[in-house]
């Protein structure tokens, strides 16, 4: 079946550029209506510039789309909540959330200024709490919504030298595991991409045969699942160069050690069975885990949990 977006209204943040730009394009030849929010900055997040918002709004229009730009720092939420305001006046709802805008300060941490993590922290870790802050009760309202974060391998895997992006990176799945649980009555989706492909961003990260491969139309195949309407929700999808897989998290069994045996030489001395990974599960929310830890407990010392 086509997946189509017709009747749907989208934001992509830093769609100005790069993946943003791409998933905007691919929005509207859909069907969707698209905010193109950009704040025009450089990589590092310094400056700003309304054209490269207005460009893609062209090419939107040029091919027949409908598309609205924005200049908001994602940063700054008066902007956010003015740009929302602004969606909600010329086409009456909000259906996607793209958290896409980002900027790098890479340096090792030995290197790294306080303000090189804050301005990163900030742009993506605030920026997409304050643009899903700003939408959540239009779509608590609508009963819909799907958002998408957008997170990198560098947080969930550590990339040297983005320390700060890593982290903020990872913040985001934080964000989306508990928005799914608070969303799911609403019927309000969220998903994270960790994308791969050939911007601004990575130009200079790797030959032009590797760049060649990595195309942002990739990509953005993949980000229109996570914000279609048969979406799921609480997913990372991992997409590049035509490969798309999933990032998961799992928990081992573990052992359980008696009262007497809790000892750190106990935990040193059973490690690989500790890591094993036979039988992991991916708790569906935080207190599943600690389910597990209190049946094993009551279950050795005959305790009913009631
Ligand atoms: P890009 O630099 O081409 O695009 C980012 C856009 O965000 C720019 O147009 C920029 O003006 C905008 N932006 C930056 N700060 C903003 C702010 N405060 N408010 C509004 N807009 C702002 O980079 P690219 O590669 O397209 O990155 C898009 C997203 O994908 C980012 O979140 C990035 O961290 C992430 N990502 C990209 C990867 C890649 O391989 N290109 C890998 C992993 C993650």
């Amino acid at each position: 079946m086509t997946i189509r977006f017709d009747d749907r209204v989208a934001i992509v943040t830093g769609a100005g550029n790069g993946l943003g730009r791409s998933h905007a394009l691919a929005l509207a030849a859909r069907g969707a209506k698209v905010v193109i929010n950009d704040l025009g900055g450089a990589r590092d997040g310094s400056g700003a510039s309304s054209d490269a918002a207005l460009n893609v709004v062209e090419e939107i229009k040029a091919a027949g789309g409908t598309a609205m730009a924005n200049g908001a720092n994602v940063a700054a939420y008066d902007q956010v909540k003015d740009m929302v305001k602004q969606t909600i006046n010329a086409w009456g709802r909000i259906d996607i959330l793209v958290n896409n805008a980002g900027i790098l300060r890479d340096k090792t941490f030995a290197k790294m200024e306080i303000e090189d993590f804050a301005r990163v922290m900030d742009v993506h870790v605030m920026g997409s709490m304050q643009c899903t802050k700003a939408v959540w009760g239009v779509m608590r309202e609508q009963s819909y919504g799907r958002i998408a974060m957008t997170t990198s391998s560098s947080g969930l895997y550590g990339n040297f030298g983005q320390a700060n992006y890593g982290a903020a990176k990872m913040a985001l799945i934080g964000l989306m595991n508990t928005l799914h649980l608070e969303g799911q009555k609403y019927h309000i989706h969220v998903n994270a991409l960790a994308p791969c492909a050939a911007t601004r961003m990575t130009e200079e990260l790797m030959p032009e045969e590797a760049l060649s491969l990595l195309t942002p139309e990739a990509v953005s195949a993949g980000l229109l699942y996570l914000v279609s309407e048969k979406a799921p929700s609480r997913t990372i999808l991992d997409a590049g160069a035509g490969t798309y897989a999933c990032t998961k998290i799992f928990e081992t069994t573990g052992v359980y050690f008696k009262p007497q045996d809790q000892t750190p030489e106990n935990i040193a001395a059973h490690w690989s069975e500790i890591c094993d990974t036979s039988g992991q599960s991916a708790p569906g929310q935080g207190a599943d885990q600690t389910m597990k830890m209190l049946h094993n407990a009551a279950t050795d010392r005959g305790i009913s949990l009631g």
